[in-house]
């Protein structure tokens, strides 16, 4: 059974790609509602050889993810799973092998509280699936990427409410990703409000729960949550178990962290324990590339378009990019960083990568370089052609196809202070360059809000006159409205994030395209 199917076989597909989990499944250990009682109620386990492990974990090594071959065809014996490794060839139904230190089988055998003890078995089971030699203890700070709550969501918000009940609290206070909505200002409207309170009407019970396992406060909330506004950016080789693929794939790539691209819920049980299991992007061996990625375009390439083809191609294997660094003069600064979020989690949701390098400007390749391939790795080579090829295939999902631009989505993940700074610029030049006053295709920004706050504080009138036209800032996610029941019939979006079109009917488009689009209303005929 494909890992797909597993999930809609127990109920618990999440709206968000990213979400989807085999954490939720194991979840079920701490007694979830009773609707998805799982065999892992019934399962001895133990860490050292005794207990099997229930058959039903084979499931999350399967994935229906494929990737393309070196011919450009669908590569239907890829064996992705998800997690950023591939590596694991190891039986999981056969008996733990992990080696527990004493303190975490004390743990495992529940001297430390029951809900504790199911915290402790949920984690090594997961590592134990893929082939983990043993815990190691987490650094830095959490980042939970459980933050919306539909229906399905209730057995993971009373696994959590089971926990806090027992006094359990994440290592160290965390981040968490946006909400879902924005009620102040993107859902003002009656019509709006009603889609988001049926779509996710246990989201008080998630905030609830979240603060009570040790949730920093609600303005903190950001899927960049490494940005130092809001300051979740650990010192590099820090072990982290975080979720959020855009978040591990900029954490591992750009900050030079060790962590898999866990399932959703899973970063949380592993915080309540302050420790995760080590195999795959943790590990020397798993961080090594298995693809040289030769970008060859002749000026700088579209930054979404690009991490899709990288993320089509390699699919959750590691890459090594090269022909870019001269696009960030030897660093990532808060002014070019943008590039990497973009590229970054465009390869996390077109394909599923967990961690890449990119030759003379992240940690990794500055201290290893090509020492940072393995043997025998494939080559793909990226080229103004390529880029073409890959952005001139995308389909145009609107319900209405002819239908005219109403909304501008910006920041997908999160805006960072350049950014909007940027946008604001260039909007408000344009306009007065065109004699006009309002934008004919309102844009929404999102940021989080000391980000928000920081261009306020820097730039007040700015901001009076990006509001002026047109341009609102907002804290939620945007693909969580995308998501939900009606929106289709007449929102009728444009971005330049390639993680929203991948998830959404949002069209893409680049940013000098998109400024056409908001100051005319108009899609250019040869955009
Ligand atoms: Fe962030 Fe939501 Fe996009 S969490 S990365 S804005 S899908």
């Amino acid at each position: 059974m494909k890992r797909r199917k597993f999930f809609e076989s127990v109920a618990l597909t999440s709206a968000a790609a990213v979400t989807v989990s085999a954490t939720s499944v194991l979840l079920t250990s701490c007694e979830p509602s009773a609707e998805i009682k799982s065999p892992v109620n019934k399962a001895k386990l133990g860490a050292t050889g005794k207990g099997k492990t229930p058959g039903w974990v084979k499931n999350m090594k399967d994935s229906d993810m494929i990737g393309l071959g070196p011919d450009g065809k669908p590569d239907l014996n890829y064996n992705a799973n998800g997690t950023g490794h591939t590596l694991a060839d190891v039986d999981p139904t056969q008996p733990f092998q992990m080696t527990l230190t004493l303190e975490e089988q004390d743990v495992l055998d529940g001297k430390k509280g029951e809900a504790l003890s199911k915290v402790m078995k949920t984690v090594v089971a997961f590592g134990n699936a893929f082939g983990a030699t043993h815990l190691v203890e987490l650094g830095g700070a959490p980042h939970s990427s459980v933050f919306n709550a539909p229906p399905f969501m209730k057995s993971i918000i009373d696994v959590f409410n089971i926990c806090a009940d027992d006094g359990l609290k994440t290592y160290a206070p965390f981040t968490v990703n946006p909400r879902p909505f924005d009620l102040y200002n993107v859902q003002t409207q009656p019509k709006e409000m009603a889609m988001v309170f049926d779509g996710y009407p246990l989201q008080p019970e998630l905030d609830q729960v979240l603060m009570r396992i040790g949730a920093r406060g609600m303005n903190s909330r950001s899927c960049a949550c490494y940005l130092s506004e809001i300051g979740n950016a650990p010192p590099p080789e820090t072990y982290v178990a975080w979720a959020e693929s855009s978040a591990v794939n900029f954490g591992n790539s750009v900050l030079g962290l060790r962590t898999n691209r866990n399932a959703g819920g899973m970063e949380l049980l592993c915080a309540l324990i302050g420790k995760a299991p080590y195999f795959g992007l943790m590990t020397d061996e798993g961080r090594m590339a298995t693809w040289i990625i030769d970008v060859k375009t002749t000026k700088e390439p579209d930054w979404g378009v690009l991490g899709a083809a990288i993320g089509i191609r390699v699919v959750e294997d590691v890459p090594y990019i090269t022909g870019i660094d001269k696009y960030f003069g030897g660093e990532v600064t808060k002014e070019n960083m943008h590039k990497l979020k973009a590229m970054g989690s465009s390869t996390a949701a077109n394909g599923a990568v967990g961690l890449y390098h990119v030759e003379n400007v992240t940690p990794d390749a500055k201290k290893r370089g090509k020492d940072l391939l393995v043997e025998g790795y494939q080559t793909y080579v990226v080229d103004d052609a390529e880029i073409e090829r890959i952005y001139s295939d995308y389909p145009n999902l609107w319900s209405d196809k002819d239908a005219k631009p109403n909304l501008c989505f910006i920041g997908c993940p999160h805006n960072t202070y350049h950014e909007i700074l940027t946008w604001g610029q260039m909007v408000t030049k344009e306009l007065k360059k065109r004699g006009q006053d309002k934008l004919k295709v309102p844009m929404h920004l999102f940021v989080s809000i000391p980000v928000r706050n920081h261009l306020l504080d820097e730039h007040p009138v700015l901001v009076r006159d990006m509001k002026r036209a047109g341009m609102s800032f907002s804290n939620m996610c945007a693909m969580m409205f995308t998501g939900l029941k009606g929106y289709n019939e007449d929102h009728f979006a444009v971005t330049n994030s390639n993680k929203s079109r991948k998830y959404s009917s949002a069209r893409y488009f680049p940013d000098d395209v998109l400024i056409e689009i908001v100051m005319t209303g108009e899609i250019p005929a040869d955009a």
